[in-house]
């Protein structure tokens, strides 16, 4: 066996352990270890790089092509409302997705080389509000700018109603978009009293999806497992949500535009820039680049940067706060804020965090509110008729 094969063979079982155990996701995992178990399911990708794009692309390549053929008989295999676990893995169900990625091998490879890994999921916006909060205490009226924004659909945060448990509720009870994240630990994040006042908003992204495009929205949609009835329809009323607050999204790679797009905010408003797992995407060199970025637009106009991804990219903005190694599978990610003036950087780490928001453990001792005594308080969206 050549070293390239048992290399990807590795890549796609790590990844079936990484589904099914960190993101609760047994029947996308079943796929991912399918491909790993099956010779000429891995000679499709003979020649790609053993990575997080190349098992992702396969299997969502896989999960698209089926949402867009919902009546062939493979889709049988796949979860329902009658059977929402799908079928178990057995011989009958390898051998038929064989058969189908071999046929379709064309397009598996396209799907993986033209898309990477796209995703937009609105329930990690957790992540983002009780930092912007911090934020718009601190500094007022905010701009919201999402770098790697996708379809933009976080940039209607202030849209969606939130749900901490115990420790807090705010936004509009009658939103379509309900976010929900169980607290764990001992502190309580500050989950602010009402929105924050976001006048201004835009996104960023090398690839933005245009809401309106509906095969754009399904190969986007197929980054979630057929499992996750109820993440698909959030992601689907975020869509719709979305669609009528009509966020401004630009095509740019951010290690170009970032400044340009800062230099537009009127100088009242502070930008608030989020990163929501976007800078992993980057080479360690570009991660450099983007903190060398923030840090020179600062000496002109103070900024702070929300940062949220898994703790190797942490690790190369901050190598104080983490190995590398997230020290709880669950809580995988990291939320941190930059707040950047005159070219300094004061990095805070704020919270650990599930990679799609469900679950947080807040770190930051100055921020942390006071336990458990904040009463919740709803529909409190400010929009000062800017956005
Ligand atoms: C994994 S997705 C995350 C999307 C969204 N922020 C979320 O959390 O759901 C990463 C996004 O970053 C974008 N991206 C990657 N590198 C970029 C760059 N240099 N400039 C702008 N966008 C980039 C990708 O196109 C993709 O849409």
């Amino acid at each position: 066996m050549d070293e390239q094969y048992l290399a990807m063979k590795e890549c796609f079982t790590r990844g079936a352990r990484d589904v099914g155990e960190d993101l609760g996701l047994p029947f996308f995992a079943s796929l991912y270890q399918a491909v790993a178990d099956d010779r000429r399911m891995l000679e499709i990708v003979r020649g790609f790089p053993p990575g997080p794009a190349t098992i992702t692309g396969f299997v969502t390549t896989l999960n698209y092509l089926l949402l867009c053929d919902p009546k062939h008989p493979l889709r049988e295999f796949f979860p329902t409302m009658k059977n929402p676990r799908g079928a178990i893995m057995t011989k009958d169900f390898a051998g038929s997705m064989s058969r189908y990625c071999i046929d379709h091998a064309d397009k598996l490879r396209k799907g993986i080389s033209d898309y990477g890994v796209q995703t937009n999921s609105v329930n990690r916006a957790p992540g983002l509000l009780p930092p912007m909060g911090i934020v718009a205490d601190l500094e007022g009226p905010i701009a919201h700018l999402d770098v790697g924004t996708s379809a933009g659909l976080l940039l209607c945060l202030n849209r969606f109603h939130f749900d901490f448990g115990d420790h807090g509720t705010v936004g509009d009870p009658k939103s379509p978009v309900h976010v929900r994240c169980q607290v764990k630990g001992e502190l309580s994040p500050p989950v602010p009293r009402e929105m924050p006042d976001i006048r201004y908003r835009v996104g960023l992204d090398k690839r933005p999806v245009d809401i309106d495009n509906a095969d754009a929205i399904l190969r986007l949609r197929s980054f979630f497992s057929p499992e996750q009835f109820d993440a698909i329809q959030l992601f689907e009323n975020a869509v719709a949500l979305a669609r009528n607050v009509r966020p401004r999204l630009i095509r740019g790679d951010a290690l170009v535009e970032l400044p340009k797009v800062i230099e537009q905010i009127p100088r009242d408003i502070h930008p608030c820039v989020t990163c929501s797992w976007m800078l992993w995407q980057l080479s360690p060199n570009e991660l450099q680049q983007f903190v060398t970025l923030l840090s020179d637009t600062s000496r002109t106009r103070p900024l702070s940067c929300i940062v949220v991804d898994n703790h190797k990219t942490i690790q190369q903005i901050a190598p104080h706060l983490t190995t590398g190694e997230a020290p709880d599978p669950k809580v995988k990610g990291k939320v941190l804020l930059l707040s950047c003036d005159r070219g300094d950087i004061k990095i805070t780490d704020l919270a650990d965090i599930a990679p799609h928001g469900e679950r947080m453990v807040w770190r930051d001792g100055d921020t942390a509110a006071p336990a458990l005594d904040r009463s919740p308080k709803t529909d409190t969206s400010r929009n000062n008729g800017l956005i």
